[in-house]
């Protein structure tokens, strides 16, 4: 095993932002964390998992020991009545994973197609796009316990999904790791996704409804989902190869009906979604984008042009430096306090702050 220090964070989060890392230890196999966690020195240590660091940001170094997980592997495990059953590795890459089901015949993932990170990561925080979350294809994951050493499995339930969450994000003095939290406690090893084998396009969504229309298509395959999903976000999202970015920094709120009804008094383009439970989801980037953000920067740090929702590095690339956390910090510090004053909400920010 070896223990890397001092080890450049750059490369290894889609901000771009500078940092690094005290000690890092790659993870490529369930026999690396064994040796990390029978290490004394390094069991004791507090530790931070790390996947594709698309949701994070780093606003200094980083002390607790980094576990960077690179576990490969994907395959077909199971075949049920209903659906086929898909295992990957948490060192996987999402998209390559997604594009992997689809080249094998398995549609199911298409509407999640491009969203950065790993496999591990999606489902610590259900991710979700154009109509389907990852809490609708799940089967279960396997995961260690970051002090026993003990390996657990967790069904939907246990896992706790809700929007741009799960049982992963949250901290827990519970004895027993499925009692409360997983954060910090536990390392994803491997998912299984359920795939439907009656597949069904998941259609409805304003920019694949418009797709549809573009092209006078009526009855999309998988493969064209996959491919005009990739083509909006394109078109939408800044690609972090090219742009420093962690996708969506904050959640869309979620009010109820009636301070709904007083928000659209007072603004009656806000762009909102009617919920099952009666609640209604407000759009955080028209929120935002209303306040006049887009476009504006502090420092390096700036919200996207053409998405008020994704904070974006202005920096990497150019000077190599960029945008500091602290940067991106006080940006979302002073967006959440216009909407607040304005709109009367709270924006929760999505990535994890380190
Ligand atoms: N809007 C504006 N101005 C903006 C941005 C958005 O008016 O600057 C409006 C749009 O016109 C649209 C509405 O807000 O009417 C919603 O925008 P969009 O369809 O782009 O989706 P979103 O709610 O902003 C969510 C997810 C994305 C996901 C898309 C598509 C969250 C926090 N974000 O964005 O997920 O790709 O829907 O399903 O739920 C991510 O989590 O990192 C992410 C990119």
């Amino acid at each position: 095993m070896l223990v890397e220090k001092n080890v450049a964070l750059q490369p290894f989060n889609t901000f771009h932002i500078v940092a690094k890392a005290h000690a890092l230890v790659r993870i490529a196999s369930e026999q690396d964390l064994r040796a990390v966690l029978a290490d004394p020195a390094l069991a004791a240590l507090p530790k931070f998992v790390l996947g594709g660091g698309s949701n994070i940001v780093l606003t200094g170094d980083v002390k607790p020991l980094v576990l960077k997980v690179e576990i490969p592997g994907r395959r077909l495990v199971q075949e049920t009545a209903r659906h086929f059953i898909l295992e990957a590795g948490a060192g996987e890459n999402w998209h390559d994973f997604v594009a992997w089901t689809l080249a094998q015949g398995y549609p199911g993932l298409e509407n999640m197609a491009m969203i950065p990170g790993t496999v591990g990561a999606s489902p610590v925080q259900n991710v979700g796009a154009y109509g389907v979350e990852l809490q609708d294809r799940f089967e279960s994951l396997d995961a260690m316990d970051l002090q026993s050493g003990e390996i657990f499995t967790l069904n939907a339930a246990q896992c706790a999904f809700g929007y741009r969450d799960s049982v992963f994000k949250h901290a827990s003095s519970a004895v027993g790791h499925q009692a409360l939290g997983l954060k910090d406690r536990a390392l994803i090893l491997r998912v299984r996704f359920a795939l439907p084998k009656v597949w069904k396009p998941v259609l409805g969504y304003a920019d694949l409804e418009k797709k549809m229309a573009e092209q006078d298509c009526s009855a999309p395959t998988a493969q064209q989902i996959f491919d005009w999903v990739c083509a909006i976000r394109r078109a939408k999202l800044p690609d972090p190869a090219l742009i420093g970015n962690a996708g969506s920094f904050f959640k869309n709120p979620t009010v109820s009906t009636e301070q709904c009804a007083d928000i659209i008094a007072r603004d009656p383009k806000v762009v909102h979604y009617r919920l099952a439970d009666g609640s209604v989801k407000l759009a955080a980037g028209w929120l935002i984008d209303s306040c006049g953000w887009r476009g504006k920067s502090v420092g390096q740090a700036g919200v996207y042009e053409k998405q008020a929702l994704v904070l974006v590095n202005r920096g990497a690339g150019s000077n190599g430096l960029g945008a500091t956390g602290g940067e991106v910090m006080t940006l979302a510090k002073a967006i959440q306090t216009s909407v607040y004053e304005r709109f009367g909400l709270l924006l929760e920010p999505e990535p994890v702050v380190l």
